[in-house]
This record gives C-alpha cells, structure tokens and sequence, in this order.
C-alpha cells in the first residue's frame, strides 16, 4: 500500500524544519516515510503558475499546486474561511456565504481531483483532511477513482440545525458519502454528523456506520493527540539551554507568576474573552495586582478576512484598556505578543506558566491544552483551565473546566489555579498527563490508518487506548534532566491512578435509523 495525503496546505521540509513543524505534521510525514507516499495540496502561494511541482524527500513525494488569485478569494477566503469556519464553529452571525465562493470552492476541488487523479496507483489508501476538502473524494468517484478514501474533519461539526442555514449544505454533507470512513475529534461531532446525514440527506444509520445509496461510510471519533514525549523533551531542554525569549521573560517577569494563552489570532479562540476575564481577575482580586501578568501570544492569521482584522484591532484595543485602567508604572499586566515563536520556545514559556489559560468559545481539539500538560515540571506542574467548548474538555477533565462566555467564573478560575496546593496540582496533573500519552499523535495516526484499510473495524480501531505508561518521575534527572526548576525537591514516584482517555468516545449509544 501506498499512502496518499491531502491537505489544504503543504509544507515541504526542509533541512532546518524538524524543530518548528507542529505534531501532526511530523506524525503525518512519519506515516508517509513508513508507507512510502504522497502528499499533494496547496503550496501556499498564489500566481499564475497552476501545474503540479513534484519534489522528492526520501520515499515521500511531496506535490504542490498553486491557487490563481479568484481561487483563494473563493475557495479559501470566501467559502472555507467566510462560511464553512465560522458555522462549523457555531458563529452563524459571522457566517457569510456568497454564491461564487462556493462555485470557486467546487471548482478548486474539481481541480484538485483531477491533478491527483493522474497521480494515483491502484493500491493507494488516501487520506484528505480538513473542511476545505469536504467534496474531494466525491469528485474523485466522478473520476473513477475505487481506491479507499477516508477524511479527517479537524474543526468541529456543528447540529443539524445550525447548519442548515448554510445554502448547498445538505448537497455538501451528502458528499462525505463518498468516504469510506470519517474521522471526527469528539463523540459529539460523530453524533452531529450522523444526524446531519439522516435528518438533512435521508441517510439510514446505526450512529456509527452511514448508509446512502449504494455507499457505505463509517463515522467515528479520533481525538487528536501529540507527541507527548517528544514535546516534554523540548520543555525540559529549553530550560536547560535557557533558550533567549525564555531567559528574557525570566528576567522581565522575576518573582511574578505567569498566565499563558497561545493561539493563532482568531475569533474561534476567545482572546478578546479571554483578555476581559483576566482583567476581571485583577478586579476582584486587587491583592494579585503586580503579582502576576498574562502572557498571550497570538501570531495573526486570515488577515485577508475582515473578522480578523476586526480581532486583531480589537484584542488591542481591550489590551491597552486593560493595561491602562490596571497597569502600574512598574508592571503591565497583560502582553499580547503578535508573532509566531519556535516550538521550543513555546514549550519553554508554557513550562514557566503556573497557569495555562486555554479558553476557546468552540475549538474541534485544542493542542495547546495537551502541550501545556506535556511540558509541565512534574515535581511543580502549573494548572490548566479549559474552555468546556474546547474537544479537549472530553479527554482533560481534571483540567479546571469553564465556560468561556462567563468572565466572572473564567476569572475565579484563574484565582482557583493560582491558588492551588502543590498535593492538588499534582494530582492532577498526573491524571491529565496519562490521559494524553494515552492517545498520543501515533496512536492516533496509527488507529486512522488501520480502521481506513480495515486492518481493524472501525469500531475496534477506536477502542481504548493501550494503558499509559507512568509520567516522567518528578525531578528525575534521568527523565527530566531539567529537574524541579520551579518546585522543591525530587518529589515521590507518581501515583498509579491513570485516567482512561475518552478516545473511547465513539458515539457507540447512539442508534439512529431511519
Ligand atoms: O484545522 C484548522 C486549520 O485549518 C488547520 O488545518 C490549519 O493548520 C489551521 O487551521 C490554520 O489555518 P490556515 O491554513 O487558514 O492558516
């Protein structure tokens, strides 16, 4: 078998990337180095130039296409970004939708089927991820193309009611019949998509396989994972290299604890939400006024979309208000740094974090969350407080769980966490690191490819993960040569309560037939 993956962008690797590609990038390219493969998508650029450039890395053949300037107007900016993105995440009031961006997003899929079409061998397994794709493999069928096609949905799915208001969306929806098997991250966007098949396309289901026509598709959770290990590792080793942002911050921030949010800059993330409830915290907590600061990086993105741009005047706006109501001329209690930092880095400022603030209205998983965990000293963990819209709240439930509409408890949160005993951070920090090296990035990459060429059923393939292995001992120079930077001593070898992940979340209750 040959794996074939497809993506609305590629990124080719070059010499120096191995430290700033994200996870799933680097779990993606592992699967394709294994298998031998394809990866074929976007370049990122727009021009003129619309043939295919095929480049060799090892056994992996990475195939870019341009977009033509109306292609990203339509396909990317208009209708995956102006109408797909804000109602997959619930925003129908920011939900736009323009007729010729959805013919621009049927044409740049129409293409892209037709460049991968020539491409393609009889023992491919393909794998397309992300909305921009959705009709992809229908119009590989259309091509004649019977090889085995799965899709990963990584944003949320919505209800059928919400997406209803989107014109073409049962035609849409009707499409992902031509997968044999789609991954969701949550049991209840399995749950939202089974009933958007039945109730919007008159689809027959048991809620975890699909029928309609002649196809039959499996529907099923994956919760997304990282590489828990290799993320620890990367903390660890930015406090030992003292890294520069991280040995700045250190000098800046003294004995001041830290609040962290890290999010690309988008609405979906609750910066602005977020920026209001630490100033609420100051407010009914004026004792921790110059005691601790929030630290949101916030690289912008989709500047081209003028929500964006609303955000990121927006976030500016709230900061300065903020920093000038509450400020003193010695400490400005919020830093909204607009600008992408290495992996590294990240690792190392979300280490020095007592607590990670992950706060998004609605988000498919959240990685922030499971990297904030990874990187935590285990013998002096900082807390995590997570938005209960986020896909991550399934799995991380020892996080402290808000709901990021309400400022008041956001904040209150925010004191919980700062306040919390050592025993208590521990404890729960040991079940939340179980629980994500319980369903890390290869387990996850690995249970997708065997349930796509059913080397396992689909439901079996999505069974619990394997029993986790105990976190890194606190202060352990053998695991964590970094040792207790932040806390005291050596600490005793972790408990072994370990939480079942709830990769198990596979919409198994659910019977729907019709
Ligand atoms: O899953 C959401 C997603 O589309 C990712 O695939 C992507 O890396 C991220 O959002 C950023 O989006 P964009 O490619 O539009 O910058």
């Amino acid at each position: 078998m040959r794996l074939v993956v497809v993506s609305n962008r590629v990124t080719i690797p070059d010499r120096h990337e191995k430290a700033t590609a994200g996870g799933l990038a680097v779990a993606l390219r592992e699967a394709l180095e294994k298998h031998g493969g394809l990866w074929f998508g976007w370049s990122g650029v727009v021009g003129a130039a619309r043939q295919v450039r095929e480049m060799q890395r090892g056994n992996v053949t990475y195939a870019v296409t341009d977009l033509s300037e109306a292609e990203r107007e339509s396909y990317y900016l208009g209708f995956s970004n102006r109408a797909l993105w804000p109602i997959m995440h619930y925003r129908l009031g920011l939900t736009e939708f323009q007729r010729d961006d959805y013919m621009g997003y049927l044409g740049v899929n129409r293409r892209f089927a037709r460049e991968l079409s020539a491409m393609l061998r009889p023992d491919d397994v393909i794998w397309i991820h992300d909305y921009h794709l959705i009709p992809l493999a229908a119009e590989l069928r259309r091509r004649g193309v019977t090889n085995r096609i799965g899709y990963f949905h990584h944003i949320p799915w919505p209800s059928a009611d919400t997406l209803t208001a989107l014109p073409f969306s049962a035609t849409l929806v009707r499409t992902l019949a031509a997968y044999d098997l789609v991954g969701m991250q949550t049991a209840p966007d399995v749950r939202n998509l089974v009933d958007c098949l039945v109730t919007m396309c008159g689809a027959v289901s048991d809620g975890r396989r699909v029928r309609l026509g002649v196809r039959e598709t499996a529907v099923q959770a994956f919760p997304i994972g990282i590489d828990v290990e290799a993320f620890r590792r990367l903390a660890s080793a930015s406090v030992r290299q003292a890294a520069t942002p991280l040995r700045a911050t250190r000098e800046s921030l003294g004995e001041r604890k830290l609040v962290i949010g890290v999010d690309r800059l988008d609405y979906s993330k609750g910066i602005v939400q977020r920026l209001e409830a630490f100033g609420q915290f100051l407010r009914s907590h004026p004792d921790e006024r110059g005691r601790v600061g929030l630290l949101q990086i916030a690289p912008p993105s989709r500047s081209a979309v003028p929500e964006y741009a609303e955000l990121d005047r927006m976030s500016d706006e709230v900061a300065g208000r903020l920093n000038a109501q509450l400020g003193e001329f010695d400490w400005t209690p919020i830093r909204v740094v607009k600008k992408a930092y290495s992996r590294t880095a990240l690792a190392g400022f979300y280490r020095r974090a007592q607590v990670g603030l992950v706060t998004p209205m609605r988000d498919g998983m959240n990685l922030v969350a499971k990297e904030y965990v990874a990187a935590q000293n285990p013998a002096d963990p900082g807390v995590l407080v997570l938005s209960r819209f986020a896909g991550a709240a399934q799995q991380l439930s020892e996080a402290l769980i808000v709901n990021p509409y309400d400022t008041h408890e956001v904040a209150e949160a925010i004191r919980t966490a700062l306040a919390m005993p050592k025993s208590e951070r521990i404890r729960r920090f040991e079940l939340l690191y179980g629980a994500i090296e319980n369903s890390g990035i290869h387990w996850w990459t690995q249970r997708y490819l065997d349930a796509l060429t059913g080397s396992r059923a689909p439901d079996e393939a999505a069974e619990l993960p394997p029993k986790a292995k105990a976190p890194p001992k606190r202060g352990s120079r053998k695991t964590d040569p970094a040792g207790p930077e932040r806390g005291e001593g050596t600490g005793r070898a972790p408990g072994g309560a370990r939480k079942r992940s709830a990769a198990s979340d596979d919409g198994s209750h659910l019977t729907l037939v019709r």
